[in-house]
C-alpha cells in the first residue's frame, strides 16, 4: 500500500518541483514503485517529465480526475520503469472553480486515488505555491508532508504558515497527517546566511526533523531545463549524491514505522 507524501511550501521557487522529480527518480531507481502527481496549474513537473506532450493530456489529467470526467487509471502515464505520473494541464486553473463548487471538494483526490494505492510504494504530490483547493486536497490525502525550504530570512519565517495549515488540515480533514521533515535546499557556503538560518530554524522548531540538505547546484538547474533528472544529467555529482541520501533517509523514516 502506497505511502502518500505531499511536497509542499506556500512559498514559490523553493524547490518543490525539483525535489518531487529527483526524489521520485531516486526512489524508482531503488526499485520502489512510484507515482508522481502534479496538482500545480503551472505544470512544471509535468513539463519536466513529458515536455510538450503535456498538451496531449487535455482530457486525462489531474483536473479531469478531480472533476470526475476521468477514471484514475486513464490519467496515469508511464515515464519509465517504476515511475508513473498523473499530469497537470494548462486548463487546471479553470477547473479550480468547478472543483470549489463541487460536493466533497476537499476529498476528491483522496477518493480518486484509493483504488490504485495498492499498486505503488510511494505517491509524491507536487503542489502549487498557494493555499487553495489543490493543496487542501493534497494534504487531505497524504500521510506525510515534506517541506523544501530555502534558507533565506523569509523562507524560515514562512514555515509558520505551513505549520498553521497542517494544523488546520489535521483538525478538519486528516488527523493522520504528519511532518516527514524539512529539506533545506540551495545550500551554499559562499555566504554565511544559509548557515545562520539553519541554526535559527533548529532553535525555532526543535521538533521538526531536518533531513538531508540539498546543495545549490548549477547541474540541478541545467538538468531541469533539459527535462532530465539529476541522476541522468550528472549522476556522480554532489546534488545526485544528496538526493540519493535523501531517498534513503525517506525510506528509513517511512518503512521503519
Ligand atoms: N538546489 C538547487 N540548486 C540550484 N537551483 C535549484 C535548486 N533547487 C531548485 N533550483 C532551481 O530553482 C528554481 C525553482 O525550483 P522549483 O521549480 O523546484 O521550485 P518550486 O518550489 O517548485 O517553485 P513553484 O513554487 O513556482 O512551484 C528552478 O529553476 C530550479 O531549477
Ligand atoms: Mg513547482
Amino acid at each position: 500500500m502506497a505511502v502518500v507524501v505531499s511536497i509542499a511550501n506556500q512559498k514559490g521557487g523553493v524547490g518543490k518541483t525539483t525535489l518531487t522529480l529527483n526524489l521520485g527518480h531516486a526512489l524508482a531507481n531503488r526499485g520502489k514503485r512510484v507515482l508522481l502527481i502534479d496538482v500545480d496549474p503551472q505544470f512544471n513537473l509535468t513539463f519536466g517529465l513529458v515536455s510538450l506532450d503535456v498538451l496531449k493530456y487535455e482530457n486525462s489529467n489531474v483536473g479531469t480526475l478531480l472533476t470526475k470526467e476521468s477514471e484514475v487509471t486513464e490519467t496515469i502515464i508511464e515515464v519509465k520503469e517504476n515511475l508513473h505520473l498523473i499530469p497537470s494541464h494548462l486548463n487546471l486553473s479553470q477547473k479550480e472553480i468547478e472543483i470549489i463548487n463541487s460536493y466533497n471538494r476537499e476529498r476528491r483526490l483522496e477518493k480518486a486515488l484509493k483504488p490504485i494505492l495498492p499498486d505503488y510504494d510511494y505517491v509524491l504530490i507536487d503542489n502549487p505555491p498557494s493555499m487553495g483547493i489543490f493543496l487542501v486536497n493534497s494534504l487531505t490525502t497524504s500521510d506525510y508532508v515534506l517541506i523544501p525550504l530555502e534558507l533565506s530570512y523569509f523562507g524560515v519565517i514562512g514555515m509558520q504558515l505551513m505549520f498553521n495549515l497542517m494544523r488546520m488540515i489535521k483538525e478538519e480533514t486528516n488527523e493522520q497527517l504528519s511532518l516527514l521533515g524539512i529539506v533545506p535546499n540551495k545550500f551554499t557556503r559562499q555566504t554565511k546566511v544559509p548557515k545562520t538560518r539553519l541554526k535559527e530554524l533548529k532553535e525555532t522548531y526543535p521538533n521538526a526533523p531536518l533531513l538531508t540538505t540539498i546543495p545549490q547546484s548549477v547541474a540541478l538547474e541545467k538538468a531541469q531545463s533539459q527535462g532530465l533528472s539529476i541522476f541522468e544529467f550528472d549522476g556522480d555529482g554532489r546534488a545526485a549524491k544528496a538526493f540519493l541520501k535523501l531517498a534513503n533517509e525517506v525510506i528509513n523514516l517511512v518503512e521503519r514505522r
